[in-house]
């Protein structure tokens, strides 16, 4: 049924039909407006407008008082590994026992103790368990998130974990884009042949995830100890074969020049970013790759921040994502995330809105569909309690300012 919300207190993050990814001082530019009413037809918005012209109610249409709440545009999480078999506390206290979290991973934790528990796991019950995850996230003002697999770690693991993500799709109403991340940590059995891992995920796992459409992007995790820049331009070609777009995990701990071939080799998106070098600033001025940082590892694991604010400052396009997983990051909070990004890197609260919404959904190729309040997208929508002023919003970290989430259309 079509809606008619009225007595909205500000409606933000407006958008001309086609608007896209924000780069470098448009990041500054949200546009709103005071006192407005929004019409949704169906899964979508129709029009929107300022209650001095409201326009004649007419039948079959339910109109929805907003009472002075705030309208953003629900936000998109472009990173996450949302579908993972158990929580991993236990790395928590051995972190606060002074480990890092290398030296958790050398002790036989971080990714492969997760791939451990997630081949045993029954692929119902992590669905059934990821589902209510995303639940959560959508309470949370989220509607919209990608999702990686890289759990797996074998091929039947890998393909089980991308079924889960496509079930997540195909049942919630957030709208899901998946990833397979094969390559996210070399197994205990190719511990001593790392190559025949690749060569696996490159000429087995990619092509068959491939014919049955189980992925829109590929990703790696270049680092020290895990994957080379060589390894990450196989897998961004092996995914060009198929129109699968590359979303990589780069210069988390180590600058090792990914960030400049990802660029080169047409990456839609170079995620983490902590450890930057002066060509990896570079690299990114000018190109289209978005720049991903996600604060909530950097805040969890303690570790450099991504130097955001001079990213932005080169003219780059800059996303924000949770980057939700068990090891790094065991919170998808956007608010939270939000007001890290202003707080620890500097952003501006119009910078960090565009970089949680429409640089958000530029970052995993769907800003046509969703991120910006615009005719013809999506009714996906966050609403806030009438606030004093944007800023408002991450100035108070940790308060929860989303009392409601539309997601199509619908309020959830
Ligand atoms: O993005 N850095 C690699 N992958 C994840 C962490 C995964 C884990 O520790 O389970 C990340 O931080
Ligand atoms: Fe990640």
């Amino acid at each position: 049924m079509a809606k008619l919300l009225t007595n909205i207190g500000c409606l933000l993050g407006i958008d001309n039909p086609g608007g896209g990814l924000k780069k470098g001082v448009e990041m500054r530019q949200i546009n709103q407006i005071d006192n407005a009413w929004l019409l949704t037809e169906g899964q979508f918005i129709a029009d929107f407008g300022a209650m001095t012209e409201l326009p004649e109610a007419t039948a079959g249409v339910e109109i929805v008082d907003l009472k002075g709440a705030w309208v953003f545009p629900a936000f998109c999480d472009p990173h996450t590994h949302l579908v993972f078999a158990a929580s991993r506390e236990g790395e928590f206290i051995d972190k606060l026992n002074g480990l890092s979290y290398e030296q958790i991973a050398a002790n036989g934790g971080g990714i492969l103790n997760s791939a451990a528990k997630l081949q045993k796991m029954d692929e119902a019950i992590l669905y059934e368990q990821s589902a209510w995850r995303l639940q959560q996230a959508a309470l949370q003002g989220i509607g919209a998130i990608e999702i990686k697999s890289g759990y797996g770690l074998t091929l039947a693991d890998e393909l089980k974990m991308l079924r889960v993500i496509r079930k997540l799709k195909e049942t919630s109403s957030v709208l899901v884009k998946a990833t397979c991340l094969g390559l996210h940590a070399i197994p205990r059995e190719f511990k001593n042949n790392k190559a025949a891992y690749v060569n696996l995920v490159i000429d087995r796992l990619i092509p068959q995830v491939a014919a049955e459409g189980l992925a829109d992007f590929v990703d790696v995790f270049c680092e020290t100890n895990y994957f080379s820049v060589e390894d990450m331009v196989a897998v961004i070609a092996a995914g060009d074969k198929y129109g699968l777009k590359a979303k990589v995990h780069v210069n988390q701990f180590n600058a090792l020049g990914g960030v400049k071939a990802a660029v080169q080799h047409g990456a839609l998106s170079v995620d983490h970013l902590e450890v930057m070098e002066e060509e990896d600033l570079v690299a990114l001025q000018g190109s289209n790759t978005m720049a991903t940082v996600l604060p909530g590892c950097s805040f969890y694991l303690r570790i450099p921040y991504a130097p955001a604010r001079a990213m932005i400052d080169r003219g780059v396009g800059l996303a924000i994502a949770s980057d939700y997983n068990p090891g790094s990051s065991p919170s998808i909070n956007p608010e939270l995330n939000m007001a890290l990004a202003c707080i620890q890197q500097r952003l501006l609260p119009e910078e960090a809105l565009n970089a949680a919404t429409i640089n958000a959904a530029a970052a995993m190729d769907c800003a046509a569909e969703v991120g910006s309040i615009a005719i013809k997208k999506r009714a996906n929508l966050a609403v806030t309690r009438a606030l004093p002023s944007l800023a408002y919003l991450p100035y108070a970290f940790g308060e929860k300012k989303v009392i409601r989430t539309m997601l199509n259309g619908t309020f959830i």
